[in-house]
């Protein structure tokens, strides 16, 4: 007889339907073959099975069994096939009655002892069970809290082999698990606060600025002005993740197996900060079974690159294309896979080897032609795409002893939070999420500028030799500064603090 059941694989951050045939036939040689491109850890579940079944005490008559796993044109990976494998084999043995196996998704790896281990990607996979109207999904303990995610899906989490034979087979009833409770998707307490910086006034002010319209950063300064203190507090005034923007965030650290192991939804914006050694694969992705980069981790939060032209040049070139597009996609020679990726870049360089030019207490020791090598590691391209350059100079002492910082992180926040507002109730649902990522038509239809706007932007262009691409970023933020007053049009004053947000362009460092 055939048995059919279902499980899922996952391509991307999102699941796709797989059909487990399981022909069992009692004649002949017994035997075993698997089918549908499977990979080195899908054909080792056989092993698995067979033990995890004798563990559990189930004696299956010999037989000549052929499983496939369709559509078989697709690679299939991972552990996951252990049990809708164990469970096929159950029903095709008459264990469990096939009945009990309709519209119902199965997901787990098996150890040797029939226990249930969790697997990755099994929100992507509880997502697609609800969207094809599954009786119920059956997954190990361990990823019960991270099906139970996708509302409205039945999600079973039984024991082991032996307990989940048993509920199939009817003989023990087993509860589903009770759906993600919405309201508990409130991010916990932060840790570090803008109070703390001292000084700094122009740099925190960029940053909320930043925030408030999603725009890319960099910091320049020399060594120990707070560069790092002040990024490292960016999240704090970012807005919270709503539902769908958690979700979606929780299923790229699902795919890669990086949820933390009570599995729960990821309830504050990422806040990624790598090495500078880091590998162009490990940065935007990739590897011969795809996996997402450190820019798709950052989605919807933000990646710091601290000590930017430290990296390597060509980590730098790859994050150009998913920068600009809000995706990293990873090309393969049969197909190509895409991950998230629309997340805030904040950077922090010093502004020439040794750290210290402009800086007036210090002696800068670098040759200019070591300063030029220095800027050279940043192409062009990759700094036309970030909209904030500002300076963070070494903070004075009688701002250090001053006591307390300026603002704090709440209150800059509401800030934020009001020009975010500002921004959704202009674009609507379905427009852009924030002003940076305004272009084309959208960009001249919000950032029309009067007679005098016009004026002034010419005077910024031929001074300061703007390209056109700098003249975008500067509208954009414009837009966001007049944002931040409630001002419906983009007035001198507001281009005025955008062209003086690019210290970069002015070449004053
Ligand atoms: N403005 C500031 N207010 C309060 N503390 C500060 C400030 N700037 C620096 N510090 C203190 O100095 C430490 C070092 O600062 P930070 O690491 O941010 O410097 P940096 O600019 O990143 O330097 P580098 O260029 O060497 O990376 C901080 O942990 C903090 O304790
Ligand atoms: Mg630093």
């Amino acid at each position: 007889m055939v048995v059919r059941l279902y499980s899922g694989g996952v391509e991307g951050v999102d699941a796709y339907p797989v059909e487990l045939e399981v022909d069992y036939v009692r004649q002949g040689l017994p035997g075993f073959t698997m089918v549908g491109l499977a990979e080195a850890a899908v054909r080792e579940a056989k092993d698995r099975v067979f033990a995890a079944l004798r563990a559990c005490n189930f004696r299956l008559p010999p037989a000549r069994i052929t499983v496939n796993l369709a559509p078989a044109w697709r690679r299939k990976n991972g552990a996951g096939f252990d049990l809708p494998l164990a469970v096929g084999l159950l029903a095709a043995a008459g264990i469990i009655p096939v009945e009990r196996l309709q519209g119902l998704y199965l997901t787990g790896e098996l150890s040797l002892n029939g226990a249930l281990r969790p697997v990755s990607g099994v929100l992507p996979l509880a997502l697609l069970a609800r969207e094809r109207q599954a009786q119920g999904l059956v997954v190990p303990p361990g990823n019960g809290a991270e099906a139970v995610m996708a509302r409205g899906l039945n999600v079973y989490a039984p024991e082991n082999l032996a307990s989940c034979a048993a509920f199939l087979a009817g003989a023990t009833p087993l509860e589903p698990l009770a759906p993600l409770e919405v309201t508990t998707a409130t991010a916990p307490a932060d840790t570090v606060d803008f109070a703390e910086v001292k000084g700094q006034e122009a740099a925190k002010r960029a940053l909320e600025v930043a925030a408030a319209g999603g725009h890319n950063v960099l910091l320049i300064g020399p060594p120990g002005s707070g560069k790092t203190m002040l990024a490292r507090r960016l999240p704090t005034i970012l807005p919270p993740l709503d539902f769908e923007e958690a979700l979606e965030v929780t299923k790229i650290y699902s795919v890669a197996g990086k949820l933390p192991p009570e599995g729960r939804l990821v309830r504050v914006r990422p806040f990624r900060a790598p090495h500078h050694t880091i590998s162009d694969v490990a940065l935007v992705g990739g590897g011969s079974w795809p996996h997402p980069g450190e820019i798709s981790f950052a989605h919807r939060g933000v990646l710091f690159l601290d000590e930017l032209p430290e990296f390597r040049k060509t980590a730098l070139e790859a994050l150009r294309q998913p920068l600009e597009g809000g995706t990293a996609v990873i090309a393969r020679a049969s197909h190509s896979v895409t991950f998230p990726a629309a997340c805030m870049l904040v950077a922090a360089m010093n502004p020439c080897p040794c750290g210290y030019y402009g800086d007036p207490t210090h002696q800068c020791t670098c040759k200019p032609e070591q300063r030029a090598r220095y800027r050279a590691r940043l192409s062009g391209p990759l700094l036309d795409r970030i909209d904030v350059h500002v300076e963070v100079p070494a903070v004075a002492y009688a701002d250090f002893s001053a006591g307390s910082g300026g603002a704090s992180s709440a209150v800059m926040r509401e800030r934020v939070l009001a020009a975010r507002a500002v921004q959704r109730h202009r674009f609507g649902p379905d427009g852009p999420h924030c002003n940076a990522e305004l272009s084309g038509a959208l960009l001249e239809r919000h950032c029309a500028l009067d007679t005098q706007g016009h004026a002034l932007m010419e005077t910024a262009v031929s001074r300061l030799s703007l390209s056109a691409r700098a003249c975008a970023r500067v509208l954009r933020m414009a837009r966001t500064i007049a944002d931040m007053e409630e001002a419906p049009a983009i007035k001198p004053q507001h281009l005025a603090e955008a062209v003086a947000l690019r210290v970069l362009d002015r070449g004053q460092v």
